[in-house]
């Protein structure tokens, strides 16, 4: 049995104060709820994420690493502050980190490596565009974002790896995947994962517009293992609805 995550992305959302009374209306919705609950607020909202979190039945992500322990990397946020910030799971090739960042696939292949080696939780995202979508090249380019991250011999214990399908076209734009577009993708990321790395029980999400009005929808698939949210996490109220959510396969 995979256990249902529901991950929230906060992205570079949610201040001090937002942050605080998050908390204080989610109070034990993850202790109460059959699902996992993983939550990613962006790097100077960890510590006070996770002292307000603790004992509370959630997980705290990082959004990214940088692929080093610590030194010399003037900006960037490394694995011994992700350890010393008690975060277990890192998100990692999201659309816009590849995107807007230009993120190359050497790099998140690095990241990836890192996060093995380390022990974490890894939340790895691939998805097409619109245009990839259109011209029918999807299914490749999920299986070349999985082939270049992942080595031959993946080390982390299956329900440690997590792969997170997002289609570019359907994040932060109100339109989802249909339940079928989504599984269909989700059937095909499960396949290369059992095939190519021996991997049956990873958790597959979905991302892209999840909300509390869709969620039941889109977890019906046997292949559909929760989702990541963006917007619809940000407040308490809207992502307590997507905790409290049981699926129906
Ligand atoms: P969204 O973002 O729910 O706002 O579409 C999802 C994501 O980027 O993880």
């Amino acid at each position: 049995m995979r256990r249902t995550i529901i991950a929230a992305n906060w992205k570079m959302n949610n201040l001090t104060g937002e942050v605080k009374n998050f908390f204080a209306e989610f109070g034990d919705t993850a202790v109460n709820s059959e699902n996992e609950v993983v939550i990613a607020p962006a790097y100077p909202y960890i510590a006070l994420a996770s002292a307000l979190s603790a004992g509370k039945n959630v997980t705290i992500a990082a959004q990214d690493v940088y692929p080093k322990a610590e030194g010399a990397f003037t900006g960037m946020v490394g694995g011994k502050m992700l350890a010393d910030l008690g975060v277990k799971a890192v998100i990692i090739g999201h659309s816009e980190r590849r995107r807007i960042f230009g993120e190359p696939n050497e790099l998140i292949r690095e990241k990836v490596k890192f996060v093995q080696e380390n022990g974490l939780h890894l939340i790895f995202c691939v998805g097409e565009t619109l245009p990839e979508r259109e011209n029918g090249s999807m299914f490749d380019v999920l299986k070349e974002q999985i082939y270049s991250a992942f080595d031959d011999n993946l080390t982390l214990a299956p329900e440690k790896i997590t792969v997170a399908y997002e289609p570019v076209w359907a994040i932060g734009t109100g339109v989802t995947a249909t339940p079928e577009q989504a599984a269909e993708m989700h059937t095909f990321i499960r396949r290369i994962l059992k095939e190519r790395y021996g991997y049956e029980d990873s958790r597959i999400l979905y991302g892209g517009s999840v909300k509390p009005e869709n969620i039941q929808g889109l977890m019906a698939n046997e292949d559909i293992d929760g989702a990541l949210v963006g917007g619809a996490s940000l407040k308490a109220s809207s992502f307590m609805k997507l905790v409290n959510f049981q699926a129906v396969k």
